[in-house]
């Protein structure tokens, strides 16, 4: 049986499947169903010491797409602390506190994160990317997801908070502003243990275009730019986890789009030790986790992996740069059998190579170039890449 336990930064996971923070991690109730399905950790809903505005659940779905989120209840620290207490009571999990400060003081960074370790919290998380909530800042109160794109204050945080907590510190980064990595190195200057990277981005979201343009928020035709999670961001966020694994010798949580468990192994192989998942989970349920789970555990046993650590960042080695790259001769072959003759290969507008003949595509390998949109748009699979 293979071993799917890691150290994430001093935080001991049986497994490395976290439910991120959101609605799946804001009541005990979720918090055992995330744990009946073999989740090994929960980053709670967000906690502040008290919230600026009670929001409603605001959120425009695209189901292939993801979810823009205007508005989520938060937690006020009574209601954080209570539910670490009940967490740690009534499950096993590991809990880790995603939290942010007053706008008007940065101590209370420090101050909130000591009552949730008293509470019997893991780990900290500090949410340095909240799209919708101001917090404190060396210059004073910023957005959250502005705070995360300013090193020094990000350095100030962390500071605030590991001087105050001795248990893990984890910083969730955003991806706005293109200076994740001055982030993540400040960060790791000023002693953060772990680095949260996902792709964190606002989004606008979708629009009722016959009536003036309003935000297609159920429940209100206006509202902010949120935050944008699901699947579109899981190669974003294997790019900023490639580039962060690279640059920092921090451990990584993951996250951003995974909804299989062969993007957890992808995330792993880009330098990820953990993964935090959301918005797959919110579609289909906790019963996703267990598929998560035993899927990565078959592969590990399948690929003779003994540990998450052999394979972790093991794809870093090939991000090269464009002109370092070595180009092999290859064609698209089509298998004639599994062809249905759709003819949506035929119709590449850019392919020179593929002809229609007798109810069947065909490819000429001297005319092909190997780009593989072929492979990608099969709706039966009938087509590879070879060598020629
Ligand atoms: C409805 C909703 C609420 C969320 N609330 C929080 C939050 O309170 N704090 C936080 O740091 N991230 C929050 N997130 C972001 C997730 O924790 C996660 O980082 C993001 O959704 C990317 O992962 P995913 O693509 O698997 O969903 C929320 C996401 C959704 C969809």
């Amino acid at each position: 049986m293979a071993d799917l336990s890691v150290n994430v930064g001093g935080l001991k996971l049986k497994n490395p499947v976290i439910i991120a923070s959101g609605p799946l991690t804001a009541k005990i109730e979720r918090l055992k169903k995330a744990e009946e399905n073999g989740a090994a950790a929960v980053s709670l809903k967000h906690s502040l010491l008290k919230q600026q505005f009670i929001s409603k659940p605001r959120w425009y779905v695209e189901k292939n797409v993801g979810i823009v989120v205007s508005g989520d209840p938060r937690l006020n620290v009574e209601e954080a602390q209570d539910l670490i207490q009940k967490a740690k009571e009534e499950t096993e999990l590991k809990v880790i506190v995603n939290m942010s400060a007053l706008p008007t003081d940065i101590a209370t960074w420090g101050q909130l994160a000591k009552a949730f370790e008293e509470a019997g919290a893991d780990a900290i998380e500090l949410n340095l990317n909240c799209p919708n909530l101001h917090t404190a800042s060396v210059t004073g109160p910023a957005l959250g997801a502005n705070l995360g794109t300013d090193p020094d204050s990000c350095a100030a945080v962390v500071r605030v908070v590991k001087d105050s907590v001795s248990i893990p510190v984890i910083a969730k980064l955003p991806t706005e502003g293109g200076r994740i990595l001055q982030v993540a190195a400040a960060c790791a200057e000023a002693g953060i243990d772990v680095l949260n990277v996902h792709a964190g981005f606002r989004a606008a979201p979708g629009l009722n275009i016959y009536n003036g343009g309003e935000f297609l928020y159920p429940g209100s035709s206006a509202g902010n730019f949120g935050g944008n999670s699901g699947p579109w961001s899981r190669l974003i966020s294997n790019r900023f986890i490639a580039d962060v694994a690279k640059a920092c010798p921090k451990p990584i949580m993951g996250g951003g789009g995974i909804g299989k468990w062969e993007h957890i192994v992808e995330s792993i192989m880009y330098g990820s030790t953990a993964v935090q998942v959301c918005t797959s989970v919110m579609f289909e349920g906790y019963e996703l986790v267990n598929k998560f789970i035993q899927g990565l555990s078959e592969f590990m046993e399948q690929q003779g992996y003994a540990s998450i650590e052999e394979f972790r960042g093991i794809a870093l080695k090939n991000v090269l740069k464009p002109g370092q790259i070595k180009y092999t001769n290859i064609s698209a072959f089509i298998e004639e059998e599994k062809c249905t003759g759709c003819r949506k290969c035929e119709k590449l507008p850019t392919c020179e190579a593929i002809s229609y003949q007798e109810g069947k595509c065909k490819v000429d390998p001297k005319a092909c170039v190997g780009c593989g949109l072929c492979v990608g748009i099969c709706p039966v699979k009938a087509i590879k890449i070879v060598a020629v």
